[in-house]
């Protein structure tokens, strides 16, 4: 089964075709950082505007580059949310079109849910087992933290979420804070190569009581106050509150999931979204949690066309698809999601990549 993969949820235009037997055989990503970089953060209209504009051309291109023309796809899954209203409406209209004027099926895929499943469908350097289900999930990006039970494929429990920010919105405020540009987690990952850890020491905030949510802006605002009370910044300041920030985020994420490996007694860990991309969680998590731990190469943990490929392709194979109503939800609880009927079953089936 050959997939077109469209994601538009937000800053990111990202295309892939997937084969359910070869595997991934094209992607494109196109970042938007560029146009949003005078305003500071996203703006959801220019957002929307320049998925329009790429949408098409990055669609011929892909198909080009896999070798394949558009009579060759047999679906089309586009993230129909959550994310900007706008965005994902172009990439929904877009794909549930395209599919319609080809007769093919159509699925929405759900943004988390796709992050989530892209480790299984490319795993990390060296590890050549996939995770067992049942497995937990650390899924950390700009939008959502939050530690989820898979039961099966589409049964998904959540244990704990944060009760403010994200933690990649936590590294993109310190970042901007301290003038590292955007997207702040690579930024303060590398200032903070540079910096001395034990200078400044952040708080670990919410893990002196128990349960599994998680809260960042305590943070932040120890940072705005450390930012301030050290002006004018010297490179090794920014070098030093970057390590102690990026320490700290780091050990509340092990500090809870290893109260979630404790809990369900499940030993199989998936990291995914943007955060799992960082070294230092990488590291801590792999050697310091009595369990096997999972995360996707860099360019399948930031938002990307290859994972909604894949999570449309498990669907479609499940005979799961949507009808000719363009549905986009900006908020959408994974809990509302169907079961993937046969799930472990038609992951064995379906080709992984290297
Ligand atoms: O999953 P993603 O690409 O988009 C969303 O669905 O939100 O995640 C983006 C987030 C940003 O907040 C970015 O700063 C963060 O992931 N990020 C990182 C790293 N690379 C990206 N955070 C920490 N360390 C990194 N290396
Ligand atoms: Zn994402």
């Amino acid at each position: 089964m050959l997939i077109l993969g469209i994601e538009t949820s937000c800053d990111e235009t990202g295309l892939a075709v997937y084969d359910t037997e070869q595997g991934l055989l094209s992607e494109a990503l196109y970042s938007q950082i560029d146009l949003h970089a005078d305003y500071g953060g996203v703006v959801p209209e220019l957002a929307s505007r320049d998925h329009i504009r790429k949408i098409t051309p990055m669609t011929h291109q892909v198909l080009e580059a896999a070798g394949k023309t558009l009579s060759d796809l047999d679906g089309v899954a586009y993230t129909a949310g959550p994310g900007l209203m706008g965005a994902l409406l172009v990439g929904a209209t877009f794909g549930r079109s395209l599919a319609w004027a080809l007769g093919i099926k159509a699925i929405g895929v759900h943004h988390m849910e796709a992050h989530l499943l892209a480790p299984l469908l490319a795993p990390s350097q060296g590890q050549d087992t996939a995770p067992e289900l049942p497995f937990l999930a650390l899924l950390v990006s700009g939008g959502h933290t939050q530690l989820v039970k898979v039961t099966s494929l589409g049964n998904y429990t959540i244990l704990g979420e944060s009760v403010d920010d994200a933690a990649g919105e936590a590294f993109d405020k310190a970042a901007k804070m301290m003038n590292l540009g955007y997207p702040g987690g690579p930024a303060i990952a590398a200032a903070a190569t540079r910096g001395n850890n034990s200078r400044f020491t952040f708080p670990r905030p919410m893990t002196d009581r128990p349960g599994l949510d998680f809260s960042f802006s305590g943070l932040k605002t120890f940072t705005l106050n450390t930012v301030a009370a050290n002006q004018p910044l010297s490179e090794q300041d920014i070098a030093d509150i970057a390590a102690a920030f990026e320490e700290a985020v780091v050990d509340t994420l092990f500090i809870k999931c290893k109260r979630a490996i404790k809990q369900t007694g499940i030993k199989d860990l998936v990291m995914a979204g943007g955060v799992s991309a960082n070294k230092a969680l990488r590291h801590k998590l792999a050697s310091d949690l009595d369990a096997n731990v999972h995360y996707a190469p860099n360019a399948l943990c930031t938002d990307n066309g290859a994972m909604i490929a894949f999570a449309g392709a498990l669907r479609l194979l499940a005979d799961q698809s949507n009808d000719l109503a363009i549905n986009t939800k900006p908020r959408w609880p994974m809990i509302e999601l169907a079961p993937i009927n046969n799930g472990a079953e038609l992951l064995a089936r379906t080709a992984r990549s290297a």
